[in-house]
């Protein structure tokens, strides 16, 4: 067989990310939230969707929970797979980065090494800000929107994060919240700040 990539190359697009910029009136990048199940990942990274969408950016955003349910749908939760389903998940997030979006990633990603893998290889090409939502893990357990920690301390879920699998806390984040304290608004203006210092939103 031989190396199965040998004999496929990569076509340059004729439609420049400058170009597409230009017309879009931003620049892309993702906007990875990371954070334990319940502590708001989602929400916020919706928020901050529906805030960017009103001022006519091109936004989308890509939840670790909603990909499981196609393109991830046969990975589970051991580190191994774990790791797949974040490496997959900043792949689609390169290609909407390619088409000109904002993406916004809301995916627990719970090992150090991963996140600095996603970084390493997203920021090559686009802006990449790690958004870590602290929310305590009492206080996640304490919401248990779904009921999983309640499940996963009777036993019934295996490898859940911050009970029988590590999550392992960022030490640099782009942007640090802290949704047990401050308002989802609050949050959602300290990530968008973020974008305007970054000058993402031109
Ligand atoms: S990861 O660690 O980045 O691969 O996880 P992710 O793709 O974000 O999926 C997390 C959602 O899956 C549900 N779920 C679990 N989470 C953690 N541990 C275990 N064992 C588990 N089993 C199911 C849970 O609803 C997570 O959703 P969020 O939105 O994070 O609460």
């Amino acid at each position: 067989e031989g190396n199965p990539n040998a004999n496929i190359r990569w076509h340059v697009p004729s439609v420049t990310s400058h170009e597409r910029a230009a017309v879009r009136g931003h620049r892309p990048c993702v906007v990875w939230f990371t954070g334990l199940s319940g502590s708001g990942k989602s929400t916020l990274a919706h928020a901050l969707d529906r805030r960017l969408f009103d001022m006519g950016c091109q936004s989308f955003v890509l939840d670790g929970d909603n990909l499981r349910h196609g393109l991830n749908k046969d990975l589970g939760f051991t580190p191994e797979s774990r790791s797949e389903n974040v490496r997959r998940t900043a792949e689609v997030a390169k290609l909407l980065t390619d088409a000109g979006i904002i993406v916004n990633a809301a995916i627990i990603s719970p090992f150090t090494e991963d996140r600095a893998t996603v970084r390493a290889h997203l920021s090559e090409a686009v802006d990449f800000l790690e958004v870590f939502v602290d929310t305590p893990l009492e206080e996640c357990e304490r919401r248990d929107p779904k009921n999983l920690y309640k499940r996963a301390r009777a036993g019934e879920i295996a490898n859940f994060t911050g009970i029988s699998s590590p999550y392992e806390t960022p030490v640099a984040p782009d942007v640090h919240l802290y949704p047990a304290k401050d308002s989802i608004e609050d949050c959602v203006e300290q990530v968008f700040q973020a974008l305007v210092n970054r000058g993402i939103l031109t």
